[in-house]
């Protein structure tokens, strides 16, 4: 019997999520292993979207609103657009396999920065796109002029991470701006902002005013990261109408289900919440830099959650090693980086033990 394929999807490798942290600790024998693997908020939802989860409970016999009408008001309201310029999806991951449905023909051409998030360059493949990846610049940021001098006939998106996973490099106002400058309308820019809510640099480019413009863009958010809701999966896109629209006609009718609509609208109203997480993250962020430096390890700046960290050792090894003393890092060998690990930022307490275990690994 015959399980064949579409060629274009041959290659591509099923997600690795690992096992449960449940499994782990009890093939292990270890306890209180901590995930700092996958950039979620150390300090969980708000309470206010723990609040809204239990109270929407008693209403899951109804399908959810497929528009996300509230939601969609509300960040309309934050943002300063209209309820019609916004989109929202099971997770900013849903849309960018959306926006490749919508777009992509077979040969086009979708240009990525090499070390850029790895799902782009999934989407495009999926829909028998090219990818056109790009060198990163000083080794992990985005190559911006390098990315504009790729643009051919057959471009049809760029894909721009800021801050970008998992480097954590952020691009500029000015560099944006020198980016934008003469891009021709036909090409939708991408700019996934997932950890926006996180970037403390003044510096950094608000791709709003592109928007505000009325260039050709697409602003990708999530509720995954700052908003701690990364098990329910919700994220948006604030673009042009006609875009929302043409989303609309790709997307599945109730993508976006009624808990999760409920937390992320109780989410924006818990500012205490995002502010909180903010400062632990910056906090976290000086106290994992000043034990480096200590070391003498070398890591990347970041404007995210997370921190990329040149090990010197062999990335998978040093995963391993930490492992099994409870804690879970990324290796980063699908980055082709196969002496790094990417640690995201955890409470001051995980934060301590995270460092305490990688010492250990040098110590020996
Ligand atoms: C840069 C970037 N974009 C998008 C996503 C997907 O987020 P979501 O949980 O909203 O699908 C992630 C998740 O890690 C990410 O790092």
């Amino acid at each position: 019997m015959s399980r064949e394929i579409r060629k274009c999807i041959e290659s591509l490798q099923p997600y690795n999520a690992g096992k449960p942290i449940e499994e782990l600790e009890r093939e292990m024998g270890i306890k209180n292993i901590i995930k700092m693997a996958s950039n979620e908020n150390p300090l969980g939802p708000s309470p206010k979207a723990v609040e809204a989860i239990k109270m929407t409970a008693g209403e899951m016999n109804y399908y959810p609103d497929g528009s996300g009408f509230y939601l969609r008001q509300k960040l309309a309201e934050i943002h300063k657009v209209e309820p019609d310029e916004i989109m929202v999806g099971n997770g900013s991951d849903e849309i960018v396999g959306l926006i490749t449905q919508m777009i992509i023909e077979p040969g086009d051409e979708v240009i990525i920065s090499e070390l850029a998030f790895v799902r782009y360059e999934m989407a495009v493949q999926f829909m028998g796109g090219k990818s056109i990846v790009v060198p990163a610049k000083d080794r992990y940021a985005h190559d911006l002029p390098a990315m504009k001098k790729s643009i051919t006939d057959k471009t049809k998106i760029i894909f721009i991470c800021n801050p970008n996973n998992p480097t954590g490099t952020m691009i500029s106002q000015k560099e944006m701006d020198e980016f934008m400058e003469g891009i021709s309308d036909d090409i939708l820019i991408v700019f996934d902002e997932a950890y926006y809510e996180f970037v403390t640099s003044p510096e950094y480019a608000q791709s709003m005013v592109y928007f505000k413009d009325k260039r050709n863009v697409m602003i990708l958010r999530t509720f995954s990261k700052i908003y701690g809701l990364a098990g329910l999966r919700i994220g948006y896109a604030i673009t042009d109408k006609e875009w929302v629209s043409n989303l609309n006609r790709v997307r599945p009718p109730f993508n976006v289900n009624r808990i999760a609509q409920a937390a992320a609208l109780a989410s924006l109203d818990d500012k205490e919440h995002v502010e909180k997480s903010h400062q632990m993250n910056t906090q976290g962020k000086e106290y994992i830099y000043q034990q480096l430096k200590e070391m003498g390890i070398s890591y990347t700046e970041t404007q995210g959650n997370f921190i990329l960290i040149d090990t010197g050792k062999d990335g998978r090894e040093v995963y391993q090693k930490l492992l099994e003393q409870g804690v879970i890092v990324r290796p980063m060998g699908m980055y082709k980086l196969p002496q790094h690990i990417r640690v995201t930022i955890g409470t001051m307490e995980e934060n301590i033990r995270f460092i305490d275990s990688f010492k250990k690994l040098y110590n020996s």
